[in-house]
């Protein structure tokens, strides 16, 4: 399948020259032979080789089960990790060791516990409580900054908080719709996924980190709460990576690091799901967090902290440039086949992240749920359409999640050769039938 980037924007194209194509694209597609082919853009996981990368945790601690201050990592205790484990959280998300804990395989676990404590039991050791109002029209709400990851609002609406979406520019979350919602007291908080945004890409500019950081002294709630899920801290594609303001600093210099609670993990760093995760707060926060903690466990795995810290220690920058390596084929992959098969046709637009794991692609409003049955009948799975919104509802029907990090090159070259043909077809059926 070749077809070379094009330089006049479909729908300015003569008719004629738009039904020769879609002809030809149409044939292509009925040729893909209907569903037997078995391929997948959906998973945001990392591949094998990637999870490989880490088989060295396995027997490291060679029977040296003793951390650093003399705990036996191998006994129950210590909510808030052992001490190396939290300097390397702390190193990851860029924070004091002393606001930093080292907990269990999961920061979205971690969130939950935030969310939980702060609707129910309070952040702050004081009496406030997100669920005091949870009238109909008072209900807690978080802004849900737009395509944002499905996790936190699957999170979110489980509590019975609304989402209120927010569009993402380049820089991050819209601040002046921001601005303007936390003037409503029934909004709490905001999601953040600062570097590398998943699913657009974008990392935050240091003005939008200030801004955000400034939040709570604007915001009219006196209990709102910065979200900030920095999962891809450390996932840079290249040498030169973007760089994250640290919102630590800002929300220290603008009297609000009460109200900024931030999130990591190892999950794509060493084995997704059998890693460590950490949280970083103000003293107060993390006070509250262990408090409710030591109701749900005696300790978390501080055996595996320990493995990580062994294996990762003085070698994160080499460990994730290894990552970088096996992945970044698979990006400027789907950057070339989308700028080859669609460049200059005016009927998509795509992100180039310089890191991360997704690539947000928009399409034309209305075929976004149309080119993903089209992919899915001839056995191309992809994120389901909808996915990057809250409640599944993407109202424009126009962004498509990509995930190229799990498949092969193989795979995902004929993926895309498959995801392009139906954008085109779709896009081209839909300039013909609007005449
Ligand atoms: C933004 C973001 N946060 C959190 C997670 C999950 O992290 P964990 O495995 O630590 O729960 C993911 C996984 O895809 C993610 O994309």
């Amino acid at each position: 399948m070749t077809t070379t980037a094009q330089s006049t924007p479909l729908a300015e194209q003569p008719e004629q020259a738009i039904r020769e194509q879609l002809s030809q694209w149409q044939g292509q597609y009925n040729g893909l032979g209907g569903g037997n082919l078995k391929l997948d853009l959906s998973r945001g996981k990392p591949g094998i080789e990637q999870v490989s990368l880490s088989d060295g945790l396995d027997g490291i601690l060679q029977g040296n089960y003793i951390s650093a201050d003399g705990t036996d990592t191998r006994n129950y205790g210590g909510t808030r990790g052992i001490q190396e484990a939290r300097e390397l959280g702390a190193q990851i998300m860029g924070v004091p060791v002393e606001n930093t804990i080292a907990t269990g395989n999961s920061s979205l676990s971690i969130m939950h516990l935030v969310l939980r404590t702060a609707m129910d039991l309070g952040l702050w050791g004081d009496e406030r409580r997100w669920s005091a109002n949870t009238s109909e029209t008072s209900r807690p709400k978080l802004l849900a900054p737009v395509p944002g990851y499905d996790r936190h609002f699957v999170l979110t609406k489980h509590f019975g908080i609304d989402l209120i979406p927010i569009p993402m520019t380049e820089d991050g979350p819209d601040m002046t719709a921001a601005t303007a919602a936390v003037a409503d007291p029934s909004v709490k908080g905001i999601w953040c996924v600062p570097k590398y945004s998943n699913p657009t890409g974008c990392t935050y500019s240091d003005k939008v980190v200030e801004q955000i950081a400034g939040l709570a002294n604007t915001a009219a709630a006196n209990d709102f709460v910065v979200l900030w899920d920095n999962a891809y801290a450390v996932h840079d594609l290249y040498e030169a990576g973007d760089s994250l303001a640290s919102v630590f600093n800002a929300a220290t210099a603008a009297g609000t690091l009460d109200h900024v609670v931030q999130f990591a993990s190892t999950s794509k760093i060493t084995h997704a799901g059998a890693g460590v995760a950490f949280a970083s707060a103000s003293t107060a926060v993390l006070d509250a967090l262990d408090k409710h903690y030591s109701v749900f466990t005696v300790g978390h795995d501080k055996v595996n902290q320990l493995r990580h810290v062994k294996f990762l220690q003085g070698r994160l920058a080499e460990h994730m440039a290894a990552h970088a390596a096996i992945i970044r084929p698979k990006f400027e992959l789907v950057e070339d086949i989308f700028s080859r098969e669609l460049g200059g046709l005016g009927i998509a637009s795509w992100t180039k992240p310089k890191g991360g794991y997704f690539v947000s692609l928009d399409v034309p409003p209305g075929l976004a749920r149309k080119i993903i049955a089209m992919a899915k009948a001839v056995g191309l799975t992809l994120t389901p359409a909808g996915a990057t919104f809250p409640n599944g509802d993407d109202p424009q029907d126009r962004n498509i999640r990509i995930a190229p990090t799990f498949g092969s090159l193989e795979e995902i070259h004929a993926a895309m050769d498959i995801l392009t043909l139906c954008i085109k077809t779709a896009s081209a059926e839909q300039i013909l039938d609007r005449g």
